[in-house]
C-alpha cells in the first residue's frame, strides 16, 4: 500500500473560545483525488491554512511525504512541493495571463535579478509554457488578465500555484461562482492536472465533488465526520443527516 503524502495527527488549531480545528487526524494517499467537504465553518479553510503553514496550529503534528512541517514557514513549505491556491486574489489586472504566470514563476526561482543569466529566464518561459498547456490557457497567453471571463481567472490563479511546481496543490472551492459551462470546463482541467499532481480541494458544489473525487472527507464543526469513496459518503447515514439533507440530490441538467 502507499505511505500517505500528507498525514495529519491529533490537530487543533482555536480561536479564542472557538475550536475551528478539534484534534483532526487524517491521511492523505498519493495519486487519488481528495476531496472536503462540509458546510460552512466546518473548518475547512482552516485546515488548509495550518497545513501550509500560514497558521500555526494549537497542537498535533502535520507530516508531508514523510517530513515532519509542523509550525514550518509556508516559504519553507511551498519548497517542500505544496501549494495552494488563494481566496485573495493574487492576478494582476494590467498584466498578460502570460506575464502573471512569468512574474510567478520567476519568485520561485530567487530574486529577480537584472543580470539574471539567460538560461534562467529561458527555463522561466518554458516553465510558463507547460503551464499554458496544463490550465488550457495557451490561447489566451496575451490576453490582459483583466479581461479574462471569471472561470479563467480561476484557472490562472491555479497556474499561479502551479508556478513552484509543486507535487501537491490545495484548492479552495476552484469552481466558485462559475457557471455551468465554465464549471465543466474547469472540472474537466481539474481532472486532467490531477494525473500530475497530487490534489485535495474543497468544494461546496456536491455535483462536481462526486464526479471528481477519488476520495471525500466531511467535516463538520472542526471534526471528522466521515471519509470514504463518492458511494460510501452518498449512502453515509450521518452525512446525510448532517450536511446533505436527507433528500435526494437533484438533476444536475449539464451533467
Ligand atoms: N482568522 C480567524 N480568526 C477567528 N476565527 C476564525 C479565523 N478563521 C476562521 N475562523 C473561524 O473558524 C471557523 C472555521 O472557519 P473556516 O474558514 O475554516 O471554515 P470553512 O469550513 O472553510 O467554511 P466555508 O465553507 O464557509 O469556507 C469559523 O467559525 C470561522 O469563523
Ligand atoms: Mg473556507
Amino acid at each position: 500500500m502507499n505511505a500517505p503524502m500528507l498525514r495529519i495527527a491529533d490537530l487543533t488549531k482555536r480561536f479564542g473560545g472557538l475550536v475551528a480545528l478539534d484534534r483532526v487526524t487524517l491521511d492523505f494517499e498519493p495519486n487519488i483525488l481528495h476531496a472536503i467537504i462540509g458546510p460552512n465553518g466546518a473548518g475547512k479553510t482552516t485546515l488548509f491554512n495550518v497545513i501550509s503553514g500560514m497558521l500555526k496550529s494549537d497542537s498535533g503534528t502535520v507530516q508531508f511525504r514523510g517530513k515532519d512541517i509542523t509550525g514550518m514557514a509556508p516559504h519553507r513549505i511551498s519548497r517542500l512541493g505544496m501549494s495552494r491556491s488563494l481566496q485573495i486574489k493574487s492576478v494582476f489586472d494590467s498584466m498578460t495571463v502570460a506575464e502573471n504566470l512569468w512574474i510567478a514563476a520567476q519568485a520561485r526561482q530567487g530574486v529577480m535579478h537584472p543580470f539574471a543569466s539567460r538560461s534562467r529566464f529561458g527555463r522561466t518561459t518554458e516553465r510558463v509554457d507547460g503551464i499554458l498547456e496544463q490550465i488550457g490557457l495557451t490561447g489566451l497567453r496575451n490576453s490582459p488578465a483583466g479581461t479574462l471571463s471569471y472561470g479563467d481567472v480561476a484557472l490562472l490563479e491555479i497556474g499561479i500555484a502551479l508556478a513552484t511546481e509543486p507535487s501537491l496543490l490545495l484548492l479552495d472551492e476552484p469552481i466558485c461562482g462559475m457557471g455551468p459551462a465554465e464549471t465543466a470546463e474547469t472540472v474537466e482541467k481539474i481532472r486532467h492536472l490531477a494525473e500530475e499532481v497530487d490534489l485535495i480541494i474543497i468544494e461546496h458544489d456536491m455535483p462536481v465533488v462526486f464526479d471528481l473525487a477519488d476520495r471525500i472527507t466531511v467535516m463538520a464543526q472542526g471534526g471528522v465526520l466521515a471519509r470514504g469513496t463518492p458511494d460510501e459518503i452518498a449512502r453515509n447515514a450521518a452525512v446525510r443527516e448532517a450536511y446533505l439533507g436527507d433528500e435526494e440530490e437533484e438533476d444536475d441538467p449539464d451533467a
